[in-house]
């Protein structure tokens, strides 16, 4: 942060209100997205089961988090990171540490010991941000999609 100003930012849950940042900042994750659609999958986010969390500054949205409760079969007391960014003119001042973390809190209170990411091969310095707080890389997975219900 050496030269720059001190950041006053704060996390907090999203709201309807937030619906335009959401959607400009889903856009600059590379799912172009409307407001009206975000409005739509933020009702649809179960509230004991997920969060989308935002960063505050000078009461503008500049990152947000979704994190979820990730019950399987197979594992026992995971969560999963389904998306994180911040706004490209506000990285590197320590909003994505602040929203991971809050992410972080979030499953921790609800008995997860575990956090999942699953973060596309191409985003090497997403990677390295991951990496240098404290997550270790797992398994490589191949991702299937079928479209359903329509002519295929
Ligand atoms: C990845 C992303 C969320 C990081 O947010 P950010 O606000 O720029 O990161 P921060 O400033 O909070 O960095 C936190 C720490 O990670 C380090 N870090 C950040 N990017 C890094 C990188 N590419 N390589 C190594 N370390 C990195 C910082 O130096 C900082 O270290 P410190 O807290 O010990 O000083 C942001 O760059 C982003 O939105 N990228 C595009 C979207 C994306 O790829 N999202 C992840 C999808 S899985």
């Amino acid at each position: 942060m050496c030269g720059r100003t001190p950041l006053t930012m704060h996390v907090r849950e999203a709201r309807a209100q937030d619906v335009g940042a959401l959607a400009e900042l889903a856009t600059q994750l590379g799912y172009p997205s409307h407001p009206e659609e975000v409005l739509h999958r933020l009702r649809c986010v179960v509230p004991e089961r997920s969060r989308v969390l935002v960063a505050v500054v000078d009461a503008c949205v500049v990152g947000w988090v979704h994190v979820s409760l990730y019950p399987t079969l197979v594992t026992d007391g995971a969560a999963q990171i389904h998306g994180l960014v911040v706004d490209q003119k506000w990285r590197d001042r320590g909003i994505g540490r602040a929203l991971l973390e809050a992410a972080e809190s979030w499953a921790l209170d609800r008995a997860c010991r575990t956090m999942l990411v699953r973060s596309n091969v191409i985003r090497r310095e997403a990677h390295d941000f991951y990496r240098h707080l404290g997550y270790q890389q797992g398994k490589t997975s191949v991702t299937f999609a079928k479209v359903l219900g329509g002519e295929h």
